[in-house]
């Protein structure tokens, strides 16, 4: 099989890595990829991530399949364009991105079909949304209803705070046109965990569960970022509640996008919280989370290019989706002034000196012999392990080895996971 990867990030890195240990994998082309990624795939660049190019690549390549990474091209119907020259492609269409490219594409969905979510209603209009405001009062989430990169989301604490974050984007349009309309919604309260599966358009295979870390510090103290380290499985999700997942969640968002007429192919990424009510929905993505992926996919033992071509032509085998005991950590190391900046040029030193771990790349760049720092995100090290204290214990070993100028981690990923084995006397 040859296969495509478009992206260029950590998640990628972690998918070429996965698809490259399949024995059917003859070729892996990553558009654009980056210098890490050269020593598993071919790197194609291409300009402006122009998508009439991407499409162009992989015909002239031939390739038997695309996997598709950010959520970009995925909204901008990068897989309509494949389908309509034949391709198959690992990835939902330009109408079921939706479900991640509009927050109130995907509350009116889960309203309609009764799939549990914080309750809410959606604005266009400023003085709207503060009697609103006002209303239900605080806490109180002001999401922008498009993509933002992972910064549209605010959890307001007093209704001041939540008016302000409301006037900056449908008054001074922060986010432009992605902020023209608001979704606003009921505060809820609980423990996070992220369920990727794998979509045919009928059948639902849930990954093994992850929990990521939004916050840049330890503790889930200051801002939020992409991302700053992960870990699978995640014990909150117990098997019944998976179980409840399933059901209540999984296969209900499938059938109403079926009943709406739209076909989902690809990842479904089911951002849940764990209420006191049982697990509700606090966003879908449509794609592999990042870095939860870099975790998730060190532990699959099934063949990632099989599933992933099975789910782009309808046919995919849960007995398949396979995975090792024990655990994976991933601790994400940022460059400094990560999130509101990030510092290009700073030489990573130590990756030749770590060993049995996995070191994802998310922006680095290579100078010479050596990589050096390229974004805000730079690289995540994932090591697994027969449990998750032996995860987290080799991925911090590791970590102590890599330095570069100003570099910023958070000490305490799985600290939760942690906690919740040890209530259970597992360590
Ligand atoms: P989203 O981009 O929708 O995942 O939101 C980003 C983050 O904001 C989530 O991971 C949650 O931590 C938080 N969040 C979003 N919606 C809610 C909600 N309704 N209640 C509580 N926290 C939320
Ligand atoms: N880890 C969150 C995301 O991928 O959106």
């Amino acid at each position: 099989m040859k296969i495509a990867v478009i992206g260029s990030g950590g998640r990628e890195h972690a998918i070429v890595y996965a698809l490259s240990k399949s024995k059917q994998v003859e070729s892996i082309y990553a558009i654009p990829g980056n210098d890490a990624m050269k020593a598993l795939a071919t790197c194609v660049p291409v300009e402006n991530n122009n998508l009439d190019e991407m499409v162009k690549i992989c015909q002239e390549k031939k390739v038997d399949l695309v996997v598709i990474g950010p959520e970009g091209p995925l909204t901008q119907g990068i897989t309509d364009c494949l389908q309509a020259v034949g391709i198959p492609v690992f990835g939902p269409n330009k109408k079921a991105a939706q479900l991640e490219g509009s927050k109130a594409f995907a509350k009116a969905l889960m309203k309609k079909y009764g799939i549990p979510t914080a309750a809410y209603g959606v604005f266009t209009d400023l003085e709207s949304a503060k009697k609103y405001i006002l209303k239900q009062g605080a806490p109180i989430v002001i999401k922008a209803d498009g993509l933002a990169a992972g910064k549209g989301v605010v959890v307001a604490q007093t209704t001041t705070e939540a008016i302000q974050a409301v006037s900056r984007m449908l008054a001074e349009k922060e986010f432009g046109a992605a902020g023209v309309k608001v979704v606003i919604e009921e505060c809820m309260e609980g423990e996070e965990v992220s369920v990727l599966s794998f979509v045919d358009g009928t059948q639902v295979v849930p990954l093994i569960s992850a929990q990521d870390h939004k916050r840049i510090f330890d503790h889930d103290k200051g801002p939020n970022t992409g991302g700053m380290g992960a870990y699978a499985p995640a014990p909150i999700l117990t098997v019944d509640l998976m179980k409840l997942v399933k059901e209540r969640i999984l296969y209900p968002t499938l059938q109403a996008l079926h009943q709406e007429g739209i076909t989902y192919r690809g990842c479904l990424y089911a951002g849940l919280m764990i209420t006191k009510e049982g697990p509700k929905v606090v966003e879908f993505n449509c794609r592999f989370g990042d870095p939860e992926t870099q975790a998730i996919l060190p532990l699959l033992t099934g063949d990632l290019a099989q599933i992933m071509y099975d789910c782009a032509v309808g046919t995919v085998d849960a007995k398949q989706v396979t995975w090792q005991k024990g655990a994976a950590c991933c601790v994400m190391m940022a460059s400094s002034g990560y999130p509101a900046t990030s510092h290009k040029g700073d030489v990573i030193h130590g990756l030749n000196e770590i060993h049995d771990v996995l070191v994802f790349h998310s922006g680095t760049k290579k100078k010479e012999q050596t990589f050096v720092t390229n974004g805000g995100r730079v690289i995540g090290v994932t090591a697994t392990g027969m449990d998750l204290k032996e995860a987290v214990i080799k991925a911090y070993q590791a970590v102590d080895k890599i330095n570069f100028a100003g570099m910023q981690y958070r000490k305490d990923i799985a600290y939760k996971g942690l906690q919740h084995l040890t209530k259970k006397d597992l360590f």
